[in-house]
């Protein structure tokens, strides 16, 4: 079974059994017939945050459960509850179009619902994070499904309990997010957001201007997945020393930095692009042309293995140049 379709990346990897399950009762059937089998199990989402590097020897299973709940708490606030499988962008729009707010600045990301607690996914100065109160998920072992408070979560920069210790142990079925309904909050300190409402003329943004400026952000420099294959960005931006930054600083006065305590966030994309790699391309896969922190897939034919044999280069020569070893964002399968 191709994969061609289910990962953003476009690469044609296979899979030896697929199916689609629109329940959790689906799922449980499904998960004791491969465990009758032994079968390797992979879960799939949108398919934005994974490279098949080789065909995968086992069941592919696709989450497609759909459906979103609200609840109203108080006055300014409701509880929404969606589905895993239900498309992140969307949903976020259906959130904006109840006037609901806190997701605005997570417009566009790519992806579905159920797998963004996995990475915390974040942008423009918000992380799902800053407004997750809990997820429902199938433990593995048992079939039974248990709940996930925010602490139970251990969110983090592009990760949570779910790349680390619960690693493979767990599929997301649901999550709930705590949402404004008047008293909205809203985030333009990214740089980015506030010369982009100045382009527009706007003054006094609502959420949904705020999700307006972040989508033309976004599109401005990040190619859309169904166009050109790629994952985002396909590097976490690394996390160093305050004393090494200051090392670089002396010889790399250029070097960006985001101070936090003893430590300094570093751009990758910058890093990258010093090393000479933006919208540079070896055979099917590029660095993209405007960030390239974003890996794409260039002629639509590249394979997993072209892909990550690529930013295996680029980890090489970023620790040559500046001794930073560069940490991959994306799944690899
Ligand atoms: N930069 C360069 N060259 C490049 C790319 C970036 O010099 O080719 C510099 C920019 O000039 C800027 C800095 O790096 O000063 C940061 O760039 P940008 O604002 O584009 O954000 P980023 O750090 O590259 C992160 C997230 C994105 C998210 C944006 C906006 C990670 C790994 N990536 O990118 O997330 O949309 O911030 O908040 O943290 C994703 O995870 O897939 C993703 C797209």
């Amino acid at each position: 079974f191709s994969l061609k379709a289910y990962n953003t990346f476009g690469v044609n990897a296979k899979a030896r059994y697929f199916t689609e399950v629109n329940s959790v009762e689906e799922l449980i059937e499904n998960l004791k017939l491969s465990n009758s089998q032994t079968l390797p199990l992979l879960f799939l989402g949108g398919g934005s945050n994974v490279l098949f590097t080789k065909d995968f020897e086992g069941l592919v299973i696709q989450l497609n459960l759909k459906g979103i709940s609200e609840e109203m708490i108080n006055e300014n606030e409701v509880l929404v509850t969606a589905n895993a499988g239900e498309n992140w962008h969307e949903f976020v729009q259906f959130c904006l179009n109840k006037n609901y707010g806190g997701l605005e600045n997570l417009s566009l990301i790519p992806g579905n619902v159920g797998t963004s607690p996995m990475q915390n996914i974040g942008a423009y100065g918000t992380e799902i994070k800053d407004v997750f109160v809990s997820c429902k998920v199938l433990n593995l072992e048992t079939l039974e499904v248990e709940e996930f408070d925010l602490n139970k979560c251990r969110f983090g920069y592009r990760d949570s309990i779910f790349k680390q210790e619960g690693k493979g142990k767990y599929v997301i079925l649901e999550v709930t997010f705590r949402l404004t309904r008047e008293n909205h909050i809203i985030k333009t300190e990214y740089g980015a957001i506030k010369t982009e409402l100045e382009n527009l003329g706007i003054q006094n943004p609502t959420i949904q201007d705020v999700s307006k400026a972040v989508i033309n952000i976004r599109q401005s420099k990040l190619p859309d997945p169904k166009i050109i294959g790629n994952a985002g960005s396909f590097f976490k931006n690394p996390t160093i020393p305050l004393a090494q930054f200051e090392d670089l600083k002396l010889k790399f006065e250029n070097i960006q930095g985001y101070p936090n305590g003893d430590f300094v966030k570093v751009p990758a994309g910058w890093l990258i692009e010093q090393c000479g790699w933006k919208g540079k391309q070896i055979g099917n896969v590029a660095s993209h042309q405007l960030q390239s922190l974003v890996i794409i897939n260039a002629t639509g034919n590249a394979t997993g293995k072209e892909i990550f044999d690529f930013s295996t280069m680029i980890i090489d020569s970023v620790k040559e140049k500046f001794g930073i070893e560069l940490e991959r964002e994306v799944n690899m399968i």
